[in-house]
């Protein structure tokens, strides 16, 4: 059996239109256009591309960027003073704060700083809250598990009821997979580096999201034939064919698992598209909220 491949680069690019359509809209009602701040603290060469390439998407859909870079060694008292000035810009309605931040700096007070009316990521303390309470809705949800469940959803998979498996549990991925696959009516169950004997849990799974980071851990024979596997991870390993010295691998084995499951996200070109597109789309909603 081989699986199908889910193309993200072209679900992100369907999804990137309707936030430029929606922007066209929002913009001939005679209001200023989305905006979107970006604030990038030290030079992490990963962060620095990240950023980059949301600022490059904001301008191909209309959204405004406005770009804060800051010295490594910014206080956390000069951060949140950014992030304060952004709240009360009329012109920002999101920001996002690339993490991770340098080390010695308090992300949770970062983001707690940010207003929930334009914490576009979705991370606030508030709007995490809410994704993990019963009958309460966050106003953003993270980005790149949103991303997952238009994923497995555009694929065909059927959530309510399906035995899902998130491996790993960071704030950013795992964690908000998991609750928004709950919302789903989904059975979850969360794994990391202390679960036992992780590969006999995988082969449960209907629904597996790969969130760890290391690459091509997950292997063919951990995968439930026809099962949907959406891989998060994005790893670096050395090749020396290529001409950059590298190629970019996921967190599973693509080669052995595209032969078992029945469907599977690429490395690259899978899940890295939707982050994107669903940051464009959480800003045009923001600023669609303003004007409501
Ligand atoms: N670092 C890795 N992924 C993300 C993301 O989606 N948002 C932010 N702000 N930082 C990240």
């Amino acid at each position: 059996m081989t699986a199908m491949v889910i193309d993200g680069k072209a679900i992100a690019a369907e999804l990137r239109k309707e936030v430029a359509k929606g922007v066209e809209q929002l913009v001939a009602t005679g209001t200023i256009p989305p905006g979107l701040a970006t604030v990038l603290v030290g030079v992490n060469p990963a962060s620095q591309t990240y950023v980059r390439m949301k600022r490059k998407a904001c301008a191909e859909v209309g959204i405004e960027s406005f770009g804060y870079e800051l010295p490594v060694d910014t206080s956390q008292e000069d951060i949140e003073k950014v992030v304060k000035e952004l709240n009360a810009d009329p012109k920002v309605h999101g920001i996002l704060v690339q993490l991770p931040l340098p080390a010695g700096l308090d992300e949770e007070a970062v983001l707690k700083a940010i207003s929930i009316e334009k914490d576009v990521d979705g991370f606030h303390p508030l709007n995490i809250g809410r994704l993990a309470q019963k009958g309460r809705e966050p106003l953003f949800v993270p980005c790149t598990p949103a991303g997952c469940i238009v994923l497995l959803k555009k694929a065909g998979a059927q959530l309510e009821g399906a035995r899902a498996v998130v491996v790993g549990r960071s704030n950013i991925v795992g964690m908000p997979a998991a609750l928004l696959l709950v919302k789903e009516n989904a059975t979850v169950t969360i794994c990391h580096s202390r679960t036992r004997d992780l590969p006999s849990v995988c082969r449960e799974a209907d629904v597996l999201i790969a969130a760890i980071g290391r690459p091509e851990m997950i292997r063919g024979d951990w995968i439930k034939p026809g099962a949907y596997v959406i891989d998060v991870g994005v790893n670096r390993v050395d090749d020396p064919s290529r001409k950059r010295g590298y190629r970019l691998v996921g967190d599973v084995a693509f080669e052995e698992a595209v032969e078992v499951a029945g469907a599977i996200t690429p490395v690259p070109g899978g899940v890295g598209p939707m982050t994107i597109a669903g940051l464009l789309r959480n800003t045009l909603h923001s600023a669609q909220r303003t004007v409501a």
